[in-house]
């Protein structure tokens, strides 16, 4: 809160204060102290009131909140927040950090426990894996969809096609430090043609049907091979350093259709994965990377890695 609206209930609170103390003594000199069958004069529709002292047991009630706020105002912020924060020096960040701290103590050695254990081990821990699920369900599903199977531009991850790999390595350091994918626009570079033909190039590499004849088709290998495969593989694989997707496999993060291929060709992608180790810190990263891995490697089905399985999986 600035020091202009502290200021500001500092004085409402105090001038309340003073004005409600003159008010108490003021009618305290001019009351009488015996009761009496006088009324003190004025008559609201036929109501009347007799001219009696205030009850004893109102007027204890009344002081005891007066010391009650000066007691309240001194033990805690409330006079002159920043510069006076009262002799109990209570805040609500304190209070906010002392719950965190005991939060974390009766957390922290579940946390290190899993952290000690390897993403592979932790697939047989299920409290472990419904911790990271919940991870997951609070940071992640805003972009990959709650069941994690993505949507345009965010990519599935139970499938077995991976960007960045999926090796447990590979699925916590995509988490810890984030993955920027950077697909070059090619718009500028190349012609309407080109862009055209490549696409329907990329499209046939995953046996999608291309309006396309022999010479384009061609025409788009070619185009392949001088540009795209230094990034793409020349067999369209992908690579996984650059995040490069495979583009054989008919999985497709912005659309398979010839229109949304050319664009992508023509304007580039920017795929932003964040990175999580500042935001969740090491141990959540580590849970909800258990959790992620786990999505497409069931624990007790080794061979669910080989190739068989990518082939079941297309989405998209
Ligand atoms: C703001 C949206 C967003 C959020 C939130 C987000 N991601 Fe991502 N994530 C992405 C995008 C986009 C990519 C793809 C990056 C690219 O195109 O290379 C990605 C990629 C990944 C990858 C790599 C996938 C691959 O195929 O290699 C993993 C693993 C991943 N995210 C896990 C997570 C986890 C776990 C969380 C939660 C802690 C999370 N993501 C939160 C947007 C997000
Ligand atoms: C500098 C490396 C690089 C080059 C060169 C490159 N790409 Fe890419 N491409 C990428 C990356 C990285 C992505 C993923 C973008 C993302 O994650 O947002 C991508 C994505 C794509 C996609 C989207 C795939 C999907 O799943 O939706 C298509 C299609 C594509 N590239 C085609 C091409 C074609 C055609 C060329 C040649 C004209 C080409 N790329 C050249 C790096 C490259």
């Amino acid at each position: 809160m600035s020091s202009f609206w502290s200021g500001w209930v500092l004085i409402l609170t105090l001038s309340c204060l003073a004005l409600i103390v003159y008010l108490l003594l003021s009618t305290w000199k001019v009351q009488r102290k015996d009761t009496t069958e006088e009324t003190v004069g004025h008559d609201f529709d036929g109501i009347q009131e007799y001219d009696n002292p205030m009850p004893m047991w109102w007027i204890g009630l009344f002081v005891g909140t007066l010391i009650f706020s000066a007691i309240y105002l001194i033990l805690y912020p409330g006079i002159w927040p920043g510069k006076f924060d009262g002799i109990l020096g209570w805040s609500s960040t304190a209070e906010l950090k002392a719950a965190q701290l005991k939060h974390s103590r009766r957390y922290q050695p579940i946390f290190e426990q899993y952290t000690a254990t390897s993403i592979e081990d932790l697939q047989e821990n299920p409290k472990a894996l419904a911790m990271g699920k919940r991870i997951f369900l609070n940071n992640c599903a805003p972009c990959h969809s709650s069941d994690a199977g993505g949507t345009f531009g965010f990519p599935d991850l139970t499938d077995h096609d991976w960007l960045w790999g999926g090796s447990p390595e590979e699925i916590k350091q995509s988490v810890l430090h984030g993955r920027i994918g950077q697909m070059p626009a090619w718009g500028m570079a190349l012609d309407g043609a080109d862009i055209r033909n490549v696409s329907a190039w990329v499209r046939s590499l995953s046996g999608l049907t291309v309006n396309a004849n022999a010479i384009e088709m061609e025409q788009g290998k070619a185009l392949y091979s001088k540009t795209c495969a230094v990034c793409h593989d020349i067999e369209g694989k992908g690579n996984k350093l650059l995040g490069a997707p495979n583009l054989t496999d008919d999985i497709w993060l912005y659309g398979s259709s010839q229109p949304l291929v050319e664009y992508t060709v023509r304007k580039g992608r920017t795929g932003v994965m964040p990175p999580w180790n500042e935001v969740l810190g090491p141990e959540k990263v580590h849970l909800v990377s258990a959790y992620v891995y786990g999505l497409s490697n069931e624990p007790s089905i080794e061979s669910s890695t080989t190739e068989s399985s990518v082939e079941e999986k297309t989405n998209k």
